[in-house]
């Protein structure tokens, strides 16, 4: 592995509110979330997504979106995307001043049918009036493509259909694309390929990796892809999270095992290990709930 063409800095977009949360049968109160968020911001996360419009029904956990919102805004110097998957969405997320929103499709499409009931092709279409109606309003979009890596239906999926949907969300508007592993299966020398080939493709600053940490090789692949220059990675705090349509797919990368990998590589993520702790014990609790962070879990053995 080559360490010479390291980035010197790294953006943690910050998925804990969200992807750390929507899957928790426990329904934390708004204030709490709001607390947590606060205390993610505390600890330097300049990216947090906070929520998602979607149905109150399928995602439990996100029914709040309107009323946390409200409340996150108060806290400065922040950006909170909010994920929204078709107009309706969007329609709630500016009516309480939501400035970026996250839009989302998948490469598998029994995935994609399964979470978000659409094809592939009506979720492009939906995200298509999605994204022309937030650029009238100003927005920042952002992208997801999820089961980049191979999909809990279908196993294997395909890098091509990947450059495609990639390729068809950055030109409808999004700034960049987070290739998502929902299930946590890719491995570094899978990753190596992925990216080498979007690199084919895209420029590094329009891709973003999330990985899911379900076979503990979420380090491995951000290590791997560090060394082919992507310094974006979605992870979150204390290794929350799950997609309650990706049957047994666990947290997403831990925030602080990211962040001290970054430490030990001298890559600046501006992210205050102690108080970002403190921001994971503190929802951990309100979940009673063990991290799933090595890093944490020695940090609160050592206390
Ligand atoms: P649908 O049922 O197909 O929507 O849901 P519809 O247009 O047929 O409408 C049916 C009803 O839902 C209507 O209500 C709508 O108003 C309502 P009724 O008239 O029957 O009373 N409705 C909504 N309500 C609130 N918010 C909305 C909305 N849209 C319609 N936005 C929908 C489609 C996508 C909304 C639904 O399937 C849904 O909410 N799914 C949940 C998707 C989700 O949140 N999944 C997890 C996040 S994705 C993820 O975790 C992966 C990621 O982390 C990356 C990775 O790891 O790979 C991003
Ligand atoms: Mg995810």
């Amino acid at each position: 592995m080559n360490f010479q063409n390291l980035p010197n800095e790294v953006t943690v977009i910050e998925v804990g509110p969200r992807d750390g949360l929507q899957n928790e049968k426990t329904i934390l109160k708004t204030e709490d979330k709001v607390e947590f968020i606060s205390k993610l911001a505390k600890a330097g996360l300049k990216e947090i997504e906070a929520t998602s419009f979607v149905r109150a029904d399928k995602i439990p956990q996100m029914g709040d979106a309107e009323k946390l919102f409200t409340e996150v805004l108060n806290i400065q110097g922040v950006n909170f995307p909010c994920l929204v998957p078709n107009l309706k969405g969007l329609e709630k997320a500016l009516a309480v001043g939501v400035k970026e929103i996250a839009v989302f499709s998948a490469t598998s499409e029994t995935f994609n049918k399964k979470n978000i009931n659409a094809s592939i092709d009506e979720s492009l279409e939906r995200i298509t009036a999605v994204c022309e109606e937030a650029k009238k309003h100003g927005l920042k979009i952002r992208g997801y493509v999820s089961t980049a890596f191979g999909c809990p239906y279908e196993g294997e999926t395909s890098i091509d259909k990947l450059i495609e949907v990639t390729k068809q969300l950055l030109k409808l508007g999004a700034y960049e694309v987070s290739i998502g592993d929902t299930i946590g299966v890719a491995t570094p020398i899978q990753v190596q390929f992925v990216v080498n080939k979007l690199l084919t493709h895209f420029k590094k600053d329009q891709l973003a990796l999330h990985f899911h940490d379900t076979r503990g090789m979420a380090l491995s692949n951000i290590l791997t892809a560090l060394t082919l220059g992507i310094h974006k990675f979605d992870s979150s705090a204390g290794g929350l999270g799950g997609c309650p349509y990706a049957k047994g797919a666990t947290g997403n990368v831990a925030t602080e095992d990211l962040v001290y990998l970054l430490n030990s590589l001298g890559i600046n993520s501006h992210i205050d290990l102690d108080k970002l702790a403190h921001a994971s014990e503190f929802i951990l609790e309100k979940l009673n709930r063990k991290t799933s962070s090595k890093y944490l879990q020695a940090y609160l053995n050592s206390k």
